[in-house]
């Protein structure tokens, strides 16, 4: 949560910014500010901080009118965390005589104490923000330092809590300190000079060999270039990643918007997931775990642990891994699991399944798993993430980019990750023979193709459901087994989108209660697919028809019947009850997205919402 980006070279600054920060603007988008370099008539530097409420749109406006010659600076987008959105409250946040601007990703959890001591020492605040306090503690210390560098280093010492910091200090023209701890920090050298971000994505037109910093590494970042330093100051040679995806992941390529992009993106996700995966012998090749077929087979219990979509992406693999590797799976809101005191043994696996791979309460449940024994897998979109840096192996999902904040096509790649891995097991538990696996893997693969015939041919139909759909207050989503898991996920993406409220239903819970809530015209949205509950569905389906529900069908292809009862039908193509996630959750990204643009929503950036969620 929070972006932050700072450039100091040949180049303009303010541009540099303001690109980066648009590219950030997934992770908090309520308020934004840069911090720019500046000689005055008389050769001084100073540094002018602009700062605004809302997107960074209103902020390049803002900045327009100014200067185009600063080489040098910080940015920032905001996801309040400490102080409500506003301009005070907004990055960058400045050292009492105004020589000294920060931004930063995190939080200071010790940041009350810190202003208190801060206050008694004669330091003014003005903002709520927990950051304000890094930019006093980096000036007391730069008194007696004279260095920004060492100043950040010393009052890193100081605050408890997760930070990416970006410092200028107008007495060091050119020079930005960068610190790092639990906040996810990438600098990287370019042709016209050097950059910080908190993604790659704001630096990747300028290079594709980054330095993703770890935790307790500084950097110094000089037009010329970046020296790293540990948290003594000793020089250090951080590892380099090169960056192999695509810069269009970044653009939208003709869609109105990142989110449709995405989702039709998803076919090659699949396919790119499954690359190199099948051995000649039908042995599924998975080296990242690191754990041979007679440690998997050891393996007792599977613990999913994930937040939201991730999560749902979990429901999907606890069936699948009962299935085939015939041992005990739970799901667990990460957010919970932390908390509790689960019931873990060197034989238990924990799966850590996160997106962006820097979701705080995952990470925390990593870390405490790890402490009771259990061996961690991260499945994960980003590469050298901390998911992947702290997990004992990791599975890399080939979404590239996720730039919607609604989870789509990190969703696919999240359950084609997981079903691999419930194939592996069922094969090391000798469950699966390697004849199964090499047809469950040539089917799995065909949702491709399958995701592509409902991308070209079933829009038309989303589109007249959604219509049904838009002007409701409320939604039910239903289905059984994965049906019901799919329908979780459809209930979250369309309240994210749209702000239409929804909930999901295991089907046969309806006539517990939920069903009291249907009167004429309300939507039931109902995964009716072709599964060994298929009948079932339809039985619960026809409770809330009588009742005057209007129903919108995700079902098979060439499923005639269900159009008795349903108001609307979107078909996906006859699949493996196993593999129907993959491919009824298409339907459903689609519907959300369309009733989210009928009522006039972004799709991309939902109100309240940010990409990565690094606080608890
Ligand atoms: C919803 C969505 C979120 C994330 C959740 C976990 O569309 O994207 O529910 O799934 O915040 O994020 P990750 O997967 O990054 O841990």
């Amino acid at each position: 949560m929070c972006g932050i980006v700072g450039y100091t070279g040949a180049d303009t600054a303010k541009r540099i910014l303001i690109e980066g920060l648009k590219r950030l603007e997934y992770r908090g988008y309520d308020s934004a500010g840069v911090a720019l370099e500046r000689t005055s008539a008389a050769g001084s530097c100073e540094l002018d901080i602009v700062r605004r409420t809302g997107k960074v749109a209103g902020l390049e406006s803002e900045l327009a009118h100014m200067d185009p010659d600063s080489t040098c600076g910080i940015g920032h987008t905001r996801w309040a965390t400490h102080g409500r959105p506003s301009q005070a409250n907004a990055h960058p946040h400045v050292s009492c005589d105004g020589r000294i601007a920060v931004v930063h990703n995190g939080i200071i959890e010790n940041f009350a104490e810190l202003r208190t001591e801060l206050e008694g020492r004669g330091h003014r605040f003005a903002s709520e923000t927990d950051t304000e306090v890094l930019a006093h503690l980096i000036e007391e210390a730069y008194a007696e330092a004279g260095d920004l560098m060492a100043a950040v280093r010393v009052a890193c010492t100081q605050v408890v809590g997760a930070y990416g910091i970006a410092a200028v200090c107008a007495d060091e023209p050119g020079v930005i300190a960068v610190a790092r701890k639990d906040s996810p920090i990438v600098v990287g050298t370019g042709a016209s000079g050097s950059y910080v971000a908190s993604d790659v994505i704001a630096l990747i037109d300028a290079t594709r060999d980054v330095v993703v910093l770890e935790d307790g590494q500084f950097a110094r970042l000089a037009p010329e270039g970046i020296t790293y330093t540990d948290a003594d100051g000793a020089p250090i040679e951080p590892a380099i990643t090169h960056i192999d995806w695509d810069i269009d992941t970044a653009e939208k390529g003709g869609y109105p918007d990142f989110m449709l992009k995405e989702i039709c993106e998803q076919p090659r996700v699949v396919r790119d997931t499954l690359v190199g995966r099948l051995g000649p012998n039908g042995e599924l090749d998975i080296d990242e775990l690191g754990l041979t077929f007679e440690e998997l087979n050891l393996i007792d219990r599977v613990y999913v642990i994930a937040c939201g979509t991730s999560y749902h992406a979990g429901l999907i693999a606890k069936n699948l891994i009962e299935a085939w590797a015939r041992i005990p799976c739970e799901v667990e809101a990460a957010s919970e699991f932390r908390y509790r005191n689960p019931i873990i043994t060197p034989s238990t696996l924990v799966v850590a399944v996160s997106q962006s791979g820097e979701t705080a309460d995952t990470l925390a449940a990593i870390r405490d798993a790890r402490i009771k024994g259990a061996k961690v897998f991260g499945i994960t979109n980003v590469v050298g993430s901390p998911v992947a840096r702290e997990s004992d192996g990791v599975i890399y999902t080939k979404a590239n980019k996720e730039i919607a904040v609604a989870s789509t096509k990190s969703f696919i790649g999240q359950i084609v990750s997981l079903t691999l891995l419930a194939m592996l097991l069922g094969q090391a538990k000798g469950k699966l023979t390697t004849g199964q696996i090499r047809m469950l893997f040539h089917e799995l693969g065909d949702t491709a193709a399958q995701i592509q015939w409902i991308l070209d041919t079933q829009r038309e139909a989303v589109h007249r459901a959604a219509l049904a759909c838009k002007d409701a207050q409320s939604a039910l989503f239903v289905g059984r087994g994965m049906g019901a898991a799919i329908s979780y996920e459809g209930a979250l993406k369309l309240k994210e989108v749209s702000y239409l409220h929804a909930e999901a239903y295991a089907a046969g819970e309806m006539k517990h209660g939920p069903i009291a809530l249907i009167d004429p015209g309300f939507p039931v949205i109902a995964v009716t697919t072709k599964s060994p509950t298929y009948d079932k569905v339809v039985s619960n389906l026809k409770e809330c028809e009588a009742r005057g529900a209007m129903i919108v069908a995700i079902a098979t292809e060439g499923d005639e019947d269900i159009k008795q009862i349903a108001d609307h039908v979107v078909y996906i193509p006859p699949v493996r009850d196993a593999f129907s996630a993959i491919t009824a959750s298409v339907p459903l990204q689609l519907l959300a997205r369309e009733v989210a643009v009928m009522r006039g929503c972004d799709v991309d950036q939902p109100r309240n919402l940010a990409k990565s969620v690094t606080v608890e």
